[in-house]
């Protein structure tokens, strides 16, 4: 189908390929927030020294080693093409849609179950120090997907995921795709330069708080009606469909090639939908994790059993 490899040859842009870098470490600090001590010190010895023990620093790492050589067969990692028609007809069929070679749903299921693995290492004192990169991958591929798995454009085949569809916003030409990576997210916090890539933005911190108050139209715990690791690629494909589902809703049925998106309205009320998808990230992110630390009990190869 899309080679979007071509695109990025072409292109050389990193927000073709995600919410931009800083919307991902935001993202990986909000989760943070929701960490039991237990999480917070068993991911601290999963990670690279150079992360100074932060899930949130580690979580814009996927798409510099999807740029690379050795990282490029992780790139198509980072979303699942629908062979749908939006914004007429939205429809995600994991086992339709997931390239061969994997998607986001598979390879959030796939680096779940190492970084199983390895918390069970930590857990045994077989690893401390972030020394085993297989580990160190896993849970910074995770951190990143979950971000990717809940912007609509990642769920989306139309457009190569909106790359290719040009659009105007605050004046300058652009496409789609990036205007839900980067303009909109900045617009909806009203800043001019990028978020930081080393701790929580008062705009992210905004949003934790209003997790924890209730303060969103469907309520955070719903957005964990499908949270248990083991069950994990029924759970992200949940999670994609409700991206897709974004798509027929507003991002396209919305969409003018022919205004300026960032003052016609449709940034304003994107900003809702962005905020409440990444707050899902966030909060399904962090939940993941603690399941994960706290829950996971090996009985033998085969079979496990997960205590919640
Ligand atoms: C690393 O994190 C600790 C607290 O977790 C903080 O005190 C220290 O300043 C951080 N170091 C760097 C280089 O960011
Ligand atoms: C699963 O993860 C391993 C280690 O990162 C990788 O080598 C393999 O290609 C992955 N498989 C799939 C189907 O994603
Ligand atoms: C890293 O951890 C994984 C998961 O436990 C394990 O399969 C692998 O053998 C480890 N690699 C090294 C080099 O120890
Ligand atoms: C956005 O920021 C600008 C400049 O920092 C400020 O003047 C303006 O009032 C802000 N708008 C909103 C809606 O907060
Ligand atoms: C973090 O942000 C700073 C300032 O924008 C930038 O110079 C630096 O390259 C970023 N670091 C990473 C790892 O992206
Ligand atoms: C606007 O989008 C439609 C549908 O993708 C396309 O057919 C048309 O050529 C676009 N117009 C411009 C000016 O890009």
């Amino acid at each position: 189908m899309f080679s979007r490899s071509v695109l990025i040859g072409a292109t050389l842009l990193t927000s073709t390929l995600a919410w931009n870098t800083d919307v991902h470490n935001q993202i990986g600090f909000m989760a943070e927030t929701f960490f039991t001590s237990a999480t917070t010190s068993i991911l601290a010895e999963i990670l690279e020294p150079q992360y100074n023990k932060s899930v949130g620093r580690s979580a814009a790492w996927a798409d510099a080693y999807a740029h690379t050589s050795e990282g490029h067969f992780s790139y198509q990692w980072h979303w699942i093409d629908t062979h749908d028609r939006a914004p007429e007809y939205c429809h995600l069929d994991y086992s339709k849609d997931c390239a061969k070679g994997g998607c986001v749903v598979s390879a959030i299921a796939n680096q779940t179950g190492i970084l199983r693995d390895c918390i069970q290492d930590v857990k045994s004192a077989s690893l401390s120090g972030g020394t085993n990169l297989t580990c160190s991958y896993a849970l910074k591929w995770i951190a990143h997907f979950f971000g990717d798995i809940h912007q609509p454009l990642h769920a989306n085949g139309r457009a190569v995921g909106g790359n290719t569809y040009k659009v105007i916003f605050g004046d300058r030409s652009t496409q789609l795709h990036a205007v839900w990576d980067g303009y909109i997210p900045y617009f909806a916090a009203n800043v001019s330069k990028p978020f930081s890539n080393q701790s929580i933005d008062p705009f992210f911190t905004g949003l934790v708080s209003r997790i924890r108050k209730d303060e969103f139209y469907t309520m955070p715990y719903m957005w964990l009606a499908c949270s248990d690791p083991s069950t994990s690629e029924e759970c992200a494909t949940i999670w994609a469909k409700e991206s897709n589902k974004w798509d027929c809703d507003y991002v396209y049925s919305r969409v003018q090639n022919n205004t300026d998106l960032g003052t016609s309205g449709y940034a304003t009320g994107a900003v809702p939908i962005v905020e409440l998808q990444i707050s899902k990230a966030a909060l399904r992110l962090g939940t993941w994790l603690n399941k994960l630390v706290e829950g996971v009990k090996y009985v033998s190869e085969e079979q496990e059993i997960i205590e919640l």
